[in-house]
This record gives structure tokens, sequence and C-alpha cells, in this order.
């Protein structure tokens, strides 16, 4: 079995955030060996490898790379730094201890589509990440590895990092392109899409990849599409930081292959659920997938393996693999109030299904917790909730409906626990 700590490196090669470290492992060779491959052939041996994006939708990145037109003279790369998704803080630890293996990854990705420049948007609060960055940046373009004539190839592409205000909407490609722009971070309409002339960043097309995916390509280039496919399994290649917090004796980043189960994450790594308690929920993407539930530390679906198929299957997603976890003594109910709290003051209002249907799921979640809620108010949150799906701009309405939508499902014991007044009246904190 290959190395595994593909992503996060450090583990093995301390300092590994200083060039020269970086250099004497290994540093930018998977690059200096793209530049003397055809553009094509690196987004065939991309495509080749399976690698999916690891934003949260799992789409294949050098399919996404091959739609960008080459007969375009100005086409751009952009990272989405913004990790803003609830309970998701792995790109953050790749930017502090791994920074040249994103910006060789990003160079790569900008080669492969013959990009101009690399974008890098970093979320608000990342600014103290956004200047060691710009060290980083500025570090390489000193060796000649970034901006003019790279690795002596005559090849320009210069490195930038943008920093967005701390919006979560911003972290969606189209928002984000808009807040790169300058403008207020909204959605676009699409068609066109970012990859189409009118759909990038300043109209031109562009690739838009997550922190860790772009971290796993200069692996992929140096080891070869056949290696890669022998971590993870058939459909989800690699390996894939998960986040995990809450109710865990470990919270904290681990990079394992795609395919794990749950039960080794949670148990052997995370240390187990906190204080000997029993698990009752996990909310595999953080606020915006479906919650899963179990019956206790014993239940078999703690055996599900961590890919995007398995995860479909038992009618969850993996999204970015921000696992929040949930003990017996949660209150489901209060959950779903939390996170619909979130979305309302997350949601931008440029469409009205999710800018009321927010509204009102956060006023009626209010009326139950206070211990004021009817039956009907339960109905009503899941018409509210069903209404919002697949009818919005951007999929943040479709997030915002999950919570109400799955947890009236899989844990309907604590909604009426909430109308029968077993459940103490609470005011739930939020925006
Ligand atoms: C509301 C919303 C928030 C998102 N936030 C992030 C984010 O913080 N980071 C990220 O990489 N992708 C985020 N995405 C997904 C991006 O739109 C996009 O799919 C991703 O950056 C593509 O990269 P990938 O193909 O490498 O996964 C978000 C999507 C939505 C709808
Ligand atoms: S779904 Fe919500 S966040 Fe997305 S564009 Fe519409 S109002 Fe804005």
């Amino acid at each position: 079995m290959a190395n595994l700590n593909i992503i996060y490196r450090e583990k093995d090669v301390p300092n590994i955030h200083e060039l020269p470290v970086y250099l004497k492992h290994g540093g930018y060779d998977a690059l200096k060996k793209a530049l003397k491959m055809k553009p094509a052939e690196v987004i065939d041996l991309v495509k080749a490898s399976n690698l999916r994006g690891r934003g949260g939708a799992g789409f294949p990145t050098g399919v996404k790379w091959s739609f960008i037109p080459q007969s375009e003279p100005v086409k751009y790369v952009v990272v989405n730094a913004d990790e803003s998704e609830t309970g998701t803080f792995k790109d953050r630890q790749i930017i502090e201890n791994n920074p040249h293996q994103l910006i060789e990854g990003s160079l790569i990705a900008a080669w492969a589509i013959q990009a101009t420049a690399v974008y890098i948007y970093l979320r608000g609060e990342f600014w103290d990440l956004a200047q060691s960055l710009d060290q980083h940046i500025e570090d390489a373009r000193k060796k000649g590895l970034v901006g003019d004539n790279i690795a002596g190839s005559g090849w320009n592409c210069m490195v930038y990092t943008h920093l967005g205000a701390g919006a979560y909407i911003c972290g969606e490609e189209s928002a984000l392109l808009e807040s790169l722009e300058g403008k207020l971070g909204m959605p676009r309409v699409r068609p066109p899409f970012p990859a189409n002339k009118g759909g990038g960043l300043y109209g031109e097309p562009s690739v838009i990849n997550n922190v860790e995916t772009l971290t796993n390509v200069p692996w992929i280039i140096n080891n070869g599409a056949d290696e890669y496919k022998k971590i993870g399994t058939e459909q989800s290649p690699g390996t894939k930081v998960f986040c995990v917090s809450g109710h865990v004796e470990k919270p904290g980043n681990y990079e394992l292959p795609l395919g794990t189960t749950l039960r080794e994450l949670l148990f052997t790594h995370a240390g187990g659920i906190a204080n000997g308690k029993q698990l009752k929920g996990v909310l595999p993407s953080g606020g915006s997938g479906p919650v899963i539930r179990f019956a206790g530390n014993d239940d078999p679906l703690l055996d599900t393996p961590m890919t995007y198929e398995d995860f479909a299957k038992i009618g969850s997603i993996l999204g970015s693999a921000s696992i929040i976890v949930m003990d017996e003594d949660t209150d489901m109910t209060w959950v779903a109030a939390k996170i619909t709290k979130f979305f309302k003051h997350e949601s931008c209002g440029k469409c009205t299904p999710c800018r009321e249907g927010t509204y009102w799921l956060d006023k009626t979640l209010d009326r139950i917790m206070s211990g004021q809620g009817q039956e009907k108010d339960v109905d009503l949150i899941a018409s509210v909730a069903r209404n919002m799906q697949g009818v919005t701009l951007c999929a943040l309405g479709e997030f915002a409906a999950n919570p109400i939508i799955y947890t009236i499902k899989n844990f309907p014991e604590d909604f009426k626990a909430r109308l029968d007044g077993t459940a103490a009246p609470v005011v739930v904190a939020g925006h």
C-alpha cells in the first residue's frame, strides 16, 4: 500500500511547508514532469485516476478540466479555499502545513487547461493564512517555480490570493466568482457555466476546484493513475480527509483511504463516542446533508464504507466529509433548529423559495422549540422544506431543506416530544 499521507505530508516530513524542505522531498517534480507532457495528456492522466472533487459534489476532476475550450486565449484556475461548510476544517490544515503541494497542484491544473493565472479565494477569516500563502508563493516565484518562465519551460502563470468577507454562500462556485470580481457574492444564473465563455471569472472559461482536490494532483502525476486507483475504491479512489467533530473522544482531521468504514473512523481513529455514550446520529456533510440515524454503537450501519456511492445508498451524501457526531442525549429538533438559523442567516436572498423558506422554517421551528408548537406546524415545515427542493438558483436552498426533511423522517419521536411537552422549552440561539 502506498504512503497514505498524500495530503497531510507534514505527518511524515516535518516543516514541509518550507520550500527548501518541500524541494528536498521531491517538491515541484510533478510540475516539471507535467510541463514536459502535452496539456491534453495531463488531463487524460487525471481523468484516468478518477480523482473526484473534494469540495462536496465529488465531480470527476479530469472531466471538469476537459470542458475548458482550448481555443479561448484567456482561461483561469480558481482555487476554492472558502472552507465554509459547517464542521469542515481540512483545507486550513493543508494551507498551513503543506501549501506548496497546493500551489504545485494548482499550477499543474493551470498547465493542463493552459490558464493565464491562478486565483486562490480564501474565506475572510483566513487573513493570516493568506499572508503566509503569499510568502510561500513569493518563495516559489524567486526559485522560478511561479510566474514567468516556470522551471525554464517558457510558460508564464502567476498565482494570486484573494480574501473573501466571510459569507458561506461565497463557497458556491458562481458566487465565489462574483465575489472575486469585486461584486456582491450571489450565485449566477447558469448557463453559461464557469467552463464556458461568458460563465467563468471575468467571463473567461475557468476551472474551480477545492483545495484538497488540487493537493492530490502532484501525487497522481508522480505516481500515475494506476497507483492512485489502488487506494480507496473503484468509484471513489484515493484518500479523503475526514473532519470529525461533535461527541467523540478525539475530534480532528483524519486522512484515510476512501472506503474506510464509519466505524473505523469513529471508534479506531476518533477514540469512540465521548463519555461512553451511545451514537444517535451523524451529519456526514456538515449541516447540508441528510442526517443519518443510528441505534447505538453496535448499529450495523456503522460498517458502511465512506465513499460517494455507499453514502448515497444509505440515503445521505459524503459531501465534504465533515462528520458531525451526535450522542444519545442530543435533541435532534434542536439540531434542526440550529442549522436552520445558519442557513437563514447565510441565504443570499436572490431567489424567493430560499429567502422566504428559510425565514418561515426558522420562525416555525422557534415556535415548536419554545413549546408553543402544534402538530400542524410539523406538517407546515415539512411542506415548506419540500417546496424548496429543486427550485432554487443554487444548492443552498436544497441544503436548508435537508435538516427539516430528514429530522422529521428519521427522528419523529424528537418532534413528538416537543409537541406533547415532554421536552423542556428552549430558545435556540442564532442570528
Ligand atoms: C452553498 C454552497 C457552499 C459551498 N461551499 C464550498 C466551500 O466552502 N468549499 C468548496 O470547495 N466547495 C464549496 N461548494 C462547492 C463548490 O460550488 C464547487 O462545487 C467546488 O468548489 C468544486 O470543486 P471540486 O470539483 O474540486 O469539488 C459549495 C457549494 C454550495 C452550493
Ligand atoms: S438558493 Fe438561497 S443562497 Fe442560493 S441563490 Fe437562492 S437565495 Fe441565494
